[in-house]
């Protein structure tokens, strides 16, 4: 593991409203290390999904920078922002966000296409080997309506991987399923990471259950509470 820092945040706030402003985040400052596992975790409305938002480029920040890479996205414009999305970031939501009319396979194989990228039979096996890696070689030519929702999701996380992004955020990947099914998708996280040593950042409701080395950020009300690693 390097001791490189992939993402810099430095004072970084993000207000709402206009008459009545609110401050959602107050002055964050957070730096993570290339490779590492990364928990945030806080109560509801604490700003979690906002400093995801922020960080992927998906939400303006009021104040404040962001450095993905040593590069500074919070003041690139949203065209660039869109593609440093595309060849660094993979993500996995709370909803799978599959497209119904599209198999597991092409699902995975979207952001290949949305970038642009030659879809060649080398690469169609390559994702075949991915699916088969989140477990889901059988199903991989099922439409989204033929998987069940832990398929559903895992189909979403070897989507967020195929482009073997340095950076992967999940907010709240487990949020629609049931324990078992929550279980086999941080069995896979884990096993990814491990694999393919990209660094994840995940928020959770979930009670977790972090091992040597995984990060644990408290939010609450805007601020970084606590910080630790196990
Ligand atoms: N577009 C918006 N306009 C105004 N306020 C917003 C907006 N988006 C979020 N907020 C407020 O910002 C605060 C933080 O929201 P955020 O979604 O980041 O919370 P969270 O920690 O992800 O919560 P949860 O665990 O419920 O997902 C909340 O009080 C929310 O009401
Ligand atoms: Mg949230």
């Amino acid at each position: 593991m390097t001791s490189k820092n992939i993402i810099s945040v430095q004072n970084l706030t993000k207000t709402y409203g206009k008459k009545v402003k609110t401050d959602v985040l107050k002055k964050v400052n957070l730096s993570i290390k290339e490779g590492t596992f990364n928990w945030i975790i806080g109560s509801s409305g604490s700003g979690k999904t906002t400093l995801l938002n922020l960080i992927s480029g998906l939400d303006e920040a009021t104040s404040g920078q962001i450095y993905i890479d040593n590069v500074l996205i919070t003041n690139m414009n949203e065209k660039d922002k869109a593609t440093f999305r595309a060849n660094h970031l993979g993500f996995i939501f709370q909803f799978h966000y599959l497209l119904p009319e599209f198999t597991a396979l092409e699902n995975v194989l979207m952001p290949l296409r949305i970038k642009n990228q030659k879809i060649t039979k080398e690469i169609k096996k390559q994702a075949i080997e991915l699916l088969s890696t989140v477990g889901l070689s059988h199903v991989y030519d099922h439409y989204p309506k033929e998987l069940s929702g832990g398929e559903q999701q895992r189909t979403a996380i070897a989507r967020a991987i195929i482009g073997n992004p340095k950076l992967v955020i999940a907010d709240e990947p487990t949020g629609n399923l049931d324990s078992i099914n929550a279980n086999q998708v941080y069995d896979l996280i884990r096993k990814l990471h491990k694999d393919f040593k990209m660094t994840f950042i995940i928020v959770t409701h979930d009670t977790i259950k972090p091992i040597k080395g995984d990060r644990l950020i408290t939010l609450k009300d805007g601020n970084i509470i606590k910080d630790e690693v196990y």
